[in-house]
């Protein structure tokens, strides 16, 4: 359901957009992931970041998102070496969790770089605008219980820390953004915990304890998933805001979804027969809008035993 209630599915979106993307922060988890996936399938890539992506080969810009100008001549294709008319913003630069720096610091970073991305876009007259929102923003660490499970898009954001509060100021930024120009299609990816295969090392650890990751209702987005999601959602080219909690289809546990709500949310109404592992952060809206289908599972690496 979109925001105003229309309905829309994957079968209507552009089944193969490509052109020039700038995708920020490229030097991240997620951000290596995404312009790998982008630069496969046929997108020109410009990564910007304020430091180089290890290892990266394609073209990158060293670029402060908290200052404006700097933003304005990347996304206007103004800078040297780096030049030509820019289609679409993939935003995911951000301090990515509560916590690591002071709270005014995360603000001061997060909101100004999204204000000036999303700004400059519009400046530009770029009118496909991507970026990563977070699972949080739902209500994590659900020392309040979830209202519902599986939780969806359909119940008003909750964040209880600064870094999410900034991730809901985004989305409410973004649904102004596109009242204003009715042409701009901006999409919030409320990603959950980001994962490298090389994470799922650690996750038989979290077996012994249905606690320890109680905090996001026990799921995990394969980085190469949430590329996959950027590269769909930069497919859909409906105007107007819309956000889709991305997720794997799956959770980190071994124990079942509906015995885990059971034992650490008793009092919460789960309101559909669950699947074995089935996700508790609902991806059924990215599916049917988006065409999403995740496809990197750790059950089927060599941590699952
Ligand atoms: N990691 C997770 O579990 C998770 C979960 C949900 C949402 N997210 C969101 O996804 C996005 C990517 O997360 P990630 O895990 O890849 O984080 P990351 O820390 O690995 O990457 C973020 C990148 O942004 C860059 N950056 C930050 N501020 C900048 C600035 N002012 N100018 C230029 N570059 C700047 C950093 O240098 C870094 O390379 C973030 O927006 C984060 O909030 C992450």
């Amino acid at each position: 359901m979109g925001e105003d209630g229309a309905m829309s599915d994957a079968s209507s979106t552009r089944s193969a957009a490509a052109g020039r993307v700038v995708v920020t922060g490229a030097a991240g988890k997620l951000g290596r992931a995404v312009v790998a996936d982008l630069a496969a399938h046929g997108w020109s890539v410009l990564s910007v970041d304020r430091v180089r992506p290890a290892g990266g080969t394609g073209e990158f810009v060293a670029v402060d998102l908290t200052d404006y100008a700097q933003v304005l001549d990347v996304l206007a294709g103004r800078v040297d070496e780096h030049g030509g008319a820019v289609d679409a913003v993939v935003h995911l630069a951000a301090i990515p969790a509560p916590g690591i720096v002071p709270n005014s610091a995360t603000f001061a970073n997060n909101a100004t770089a999204s204000w000036n991305v999303f700004n400059a876009a519009r400046a530009a007259g770029i009118r496909s605008v991507v970026w990563a929102s977070s699972e949080t923003v739902l209500g994590l660490p659900f020392d309040t219980p979830p209202p519902y499970a599986p939780v969806d898009e359909e119940y008003r954001v909750r964040p209880e820390s600064t870094y999410s509060l900034v991730k809901a100021l985004e989305e409410e930024m973004a649904h102004h953004l596109c009242r204003w120009d009715p042409e701009l299609s901006m999409i919030g990816l409320r990603f959950s915990n980001v994962m490298e295969p090389a994470d799922y090392e650690q996750f038989p650890g979290y077996d012994a304890d249905p606690l320890l990751r109680k905090w996001n209702l026990w799921g995990y987005i394969d980085a190469r998933d949430g590329a996959q999601a950027v590269r769909r959602a930069l497919a859909h080219q409906v105007p107007g805001m819309e956000v889709f909690i991305v997720a794997n289809a799956d959770t980190v546990m071994s124990r079942s979804s509906a015995e885990l709500m059971a034992e650490v949310y008793p009092g919460v109404e789960v309101r559909r027969q669950l699947g074995e592992h089935e996700t508790l952060l609902c991806i059924d809206k990215a599916r049917r809008v988006l065409g999403y289908e995740p496809e990197h599972s750790w059950r089927d690496t060599g941590a699952a035993g």
